[in-house]
């Protein structure tokens, strides 16, 4: 189902809970300019709704995941229209971050400033062998500006990402491996598939729990501990309202442990 020009919504043809987020505009390396972004934006919002949908995979093709935002649609722009195309830029990946959802990264070829960045806002990211990952927006005189200097930490600490943010170099896959940037390091060509299999053991899974272990994981990372056992403390007990807790305990009492089945 195509969300615009740029992006498509496909199902997964061996799993149909497995949604994929298919950017394609190969001319451009899948370069996120404002159509590019925008579908993005509509595309997590889609597959956020969609109770169909129980895992996502973000994909950008055999040659590029993203090579980056723009470069030729930004050059000219004004500080004060920067100012809204970052917004709009943070806005789009945030959305893809906050898929309440398992999601992973299938990397090919380049993820670069922003599309390093998109990948940093899925769960897991598998990474081709010959994959190219970093921020190179320092040798364009700028910074990453679409969540690499506050999520990329995050991620791999503040040193690492320093490197890679002041340095501006691509880093293979085995570094990134290394690092923590890659979860998974396969053959080019198996990139999609070891993705699909690496979030599609979650599509039976319960899916409100998994939704709540990521928000409780995602929104901890952003505060400080006693706000963030507190974020537990509220998404843990609000469990108790669900069929999930009701199908796994029950599921752990009359069968034992594992043999629990969810909706
Ligand atoms: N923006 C616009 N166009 C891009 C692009 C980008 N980020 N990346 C690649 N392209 C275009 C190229 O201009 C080229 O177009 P033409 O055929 O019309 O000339 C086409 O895609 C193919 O690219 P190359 O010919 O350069 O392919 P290559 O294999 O020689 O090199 C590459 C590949 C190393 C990825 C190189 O294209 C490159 O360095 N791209 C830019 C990477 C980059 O700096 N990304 C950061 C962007 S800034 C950013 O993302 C800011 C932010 O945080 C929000």
């Amino acid at each position: 189902e195509n969300v615009g020009e740029f992006v498509r919504v496909e199902v997964d043809p061996d799993n149909p809970a497995v949604a994929v987020i298919r950017i394609d505009r190969p001319k451009a390396l899948n370069a996120l300019n404002g159509r590019v972004t925008e579908e993005i934006a509509e595309a997590a919002a889609r597959v956020s709704s969609d109770d169909s949908v129980r895992a996502v995979v973000l994909y950008g093709g055999e040659r590029a995941f993203v090579a980056g935002a723009d470069i030729k649609e930004m050059a000219e722009l004004t500080h004060a229209k920067m100012l809204e195309y970052s917004r709009a830029l943070q806005n789009a990946l945030t959305a893809v971050a906050r898929i309440p959802k398992p999601v992973v990264a299938a990397i090919s070829g380049y993820a670069l400033g922003g599309g390093c960045e998109l990948a940093l806002c899925a769960d897991f990211r598998v990474v081709g062998a010959k994959a190219r990952l970093g921020q190179p927006e320092i040798l364009l005189g700028v910074i990453p500006g679409a969540g690499g200097t506050q999520r990329l930490p995050r991620l791999i600490g503040p040193a690492k990402a320093k490197d890679l943010v002041f340095t501006g170099r691509h880093v293979k896959a085995e570094e990134a491996l290394e690092i923590g940037l890659a979860d998974r390091v396969v053959e080019d060509d198996e990139v999609y598939s070891a993705a699909v299999e690496l979030v599609a053991r979650y599509a039976d899974g319960p899916a409100v729990a998994l939704a709540a272990a990521k928000e409780a994981i995602d929104r901890g990372l952003e505060t400080d501990l006693d706000t963030g056992l507190e974020i537990e403390r509220l998404q843990f007990s609000g469990l108790f309202a669900t069929e999930d807790q009701k199908a796994g305990m029950r599921g752990f009492i009359e069968q034992g442990p594992g043999k629990a089945t969810f909706e």
